[in-house]
């Protein structure tokens, strides 16, 4: 009897070692953040880890679709910041050279056509003069930083520059060189964040638009810098697809994590890389509820949305330079239009499309298919009024907003997010750790900054396996008047990669 349940007992304890349903680290989400968190893992010898991913592929946001012939991208589409003259390379640049995929120059700023209500009109120079007041906006936000002195909206600081856009034009300029940024307007966006993202990724010393934004055109898209990455290092038995975490238990011992249809996984630790907006919008629920610090981090900052639109055209009848902008006397309605049928991207293929943002965004996804099919419509026979515009053969666009796995595009800090915000959107809980665009201090947003959180977190967590130096991460449980409202007490260094 005592022999058969010590037997009993040995058995179960060789199941649970040998549990598949147990590992030393979960990795929630297979987008940027958790490919590199993976990479960063397994380069330190800790191989026991699983990335637990809703979707069928690994690249999260980096989404590319078939249209029209070509692969397009709905998501991520450029490097931004490719080789800074100070600072270090990207590390998707030197991704996407390893595993040569395709990207060509987008000369986004210099290759302009503009029209209005009127059609072809010449309102470049008013792009140029938008383009020199986006980086005066940029050294003064850094100046402020700089002297510690509070963040306002990006739409002071411009008005403070003496940047007032009354005209169409005007409006139109500075949306494209801003909200075509942020995907939020100049009201919306912190002064001081939008100058450290700015800074951190282009090279604003030279005061002119330099070589460093890269469109992906690789048929095999975009996606490809970080799965022909994983491919080196991943075993299939690390990745679980088409499953999606609907709860997620934290504690100081361990984390376990709920997947939709009942399975429970659990972790001696767990990274969650999923997006501001999921985590806003309970669609994972967390047990306990996050702590109050850490709710009002994650309600503070905010999820925009970038939505592009693509049209198949039997024939290009459009602008020959790269990018095209149409001032509408509503600021930002179907203004931004880039031509793919162009000798550095697909010739002969009958595309371009139009990228909305923020809450004109949110709108546009609200509507049906033919409803902005026909809005859209209309904004090109406003375009080119002596040209019969073609129906298009075919349009498509994603609904970034709507989708459960996003909520959105990327995020943007406004106005009233603080630094010590930005400490409890990243710090861990427990053994529950996060990373993402949007715990990215330098690069918030961008692919490199994913790439760059992925890194830094697992570092937090390799640390914490080894026992040398495990001790929680920054945060602020009180936000009050006079504490750490600027951001100055931050010595942002250069080198985070
Ligand atoms: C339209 C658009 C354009 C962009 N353009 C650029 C650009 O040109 N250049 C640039 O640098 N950046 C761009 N970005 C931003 C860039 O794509 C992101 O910063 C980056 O991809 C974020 O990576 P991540 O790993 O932080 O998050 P994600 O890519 O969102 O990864 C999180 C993963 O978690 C998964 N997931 C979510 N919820 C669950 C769940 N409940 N259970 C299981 N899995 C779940 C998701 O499927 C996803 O794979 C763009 C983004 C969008 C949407
Ligand atoms: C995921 O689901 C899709 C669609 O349901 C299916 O085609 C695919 O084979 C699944 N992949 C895995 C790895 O289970
Ligand atoms: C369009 O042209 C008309 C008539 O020439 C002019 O009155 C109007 O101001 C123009 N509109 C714009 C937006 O330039
Ligand atoms: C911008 O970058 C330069 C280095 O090129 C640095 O000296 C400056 O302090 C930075 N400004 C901000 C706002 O971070």
């Amino acid at each position: 009897m005592f022999a058969s349940l010590v037997l009993l007992l040995s058995c179960l304890l060789v199941a649970v070692n040998a549990n598949p349903d147990s590992k030393t680290v979960l990795i929630l989400g297979g987008g940027v953040a958790g490919i590199i968190a993976a990479k960063t893992l397994h380069e330190a010898g800790i191989d026991d880890f699983i990335i637990i991913e809703a979707q069928d592929e690994l690249g999260g946001r980096m989404k590319s679709h078939h249209f029209g012939g070509k692969t397009v991208e709905l998501g991520a589409n450029w490097i931004h910041g490719a080789e800074p003259v100070s600072g270090p390379v990207n590390p998707i640049y030197t991704l996407a050279k390893k595993h040569e995929v395709k990207i060509q120059y987008n000369d986004f700023y210099g290759s302009m056509s503009t029209f209005d209500l009127n059609g072809t009109t010449d309102f470049v120079d008013i792009c140029r003069k938008a383009f020199e007041d986006h980086v005066k906006l940029t050294i003064a936000g850094g100046e402020r930083l700089s002297r510690s002195l509070v963040d306002l909206s990006a739409r002071t600081g411009y008005a403070l520059l003496g940047s007032k856009p009354q005209s169409h034009h005007e409006q139109a300029a500075e949306y494209f060189h801003f909200d075509m940024e942020y995907a939020q307007s100049p009201e919306q966006s912190s002064w001081i964040a939008q100058a450290m993202n700015a800074n951190f990724t282009y090279d604003f010393s030279r005061k002119r638009p330099s070589k460093d934004t890269l469109l992906s055109i690789d048929e095999r898209g975009f996606k490809t810098v970080v799965q022909a990455e994983a491919v080196e290092f991943l075993e299939p038995s690390q990745v679980m697809f088409n499953s999606t975490v609907t709860d997620i238990s934290y504690s100081n011992s361990g984390v376990s994590v709920t997947l939709h249809g009942g399975r429970v996984i659990h972790g001696a630790y767990a990274l969650c890389t999923f997006s501001l907006g999921v985590l806003q919008h309970d669609d994972v629920r967390f047990h306990p509820k996050l702590p109050a610090y850490k709710q009002e981090a994650i309600q503070s900052m905010v999820m925009a949305t970038y939505t592009k639109i693509f049209f198949k055209f039997v024939r290009k009848f459009w602008f020959d330079t790269e990018m095209g902008l149409y001032a509408d006397p509503e600021r930002g309605r179907y203004s931004a239009w880039q031509s793919l049928d162009h000798p550095n991207f697909f010739p002969g293929s009958g595309i371009i499309f139009v990228t909305v943002t923020g809450i004109f965004a949110e709108r546009v996804e609200s509507l049906s298919d033919s409803q902005v099919r026909e809005e859209a419509f209309g904004v090109l026979q406003q375009m080119f009024p002596d040209i019969d515009v073609p129906q298009p053969l075919d349009m498509f666009f994603y609904r970034w907003h709507s989708d459960p796995l996003y909520r959105g595009s990327y995020s943007n800090w406004p106005p009233a997010f603080f630094l010590s915000h930005y400490y409890n959107l990243r710090a861990n809980v427990g053994r529950l750790y996060f990373a993402g665009e949007a715990t990215s201090l330098k690069y918030v947003g961008f692919l490199h900054g994913a790439y760059d959180e992925g890194m830094n977190i697992a570092r937090e967590i390799i640390k914490c396996i080894r026992e040398d130096e495990c001790a929680p991460m920054k945060r602020v449980p009180d936000i009050t008047n006079g504490d750490e409202k600027s951001y100055g007490h931050f010595n942002v260094q250069y080198s985070l990669y």
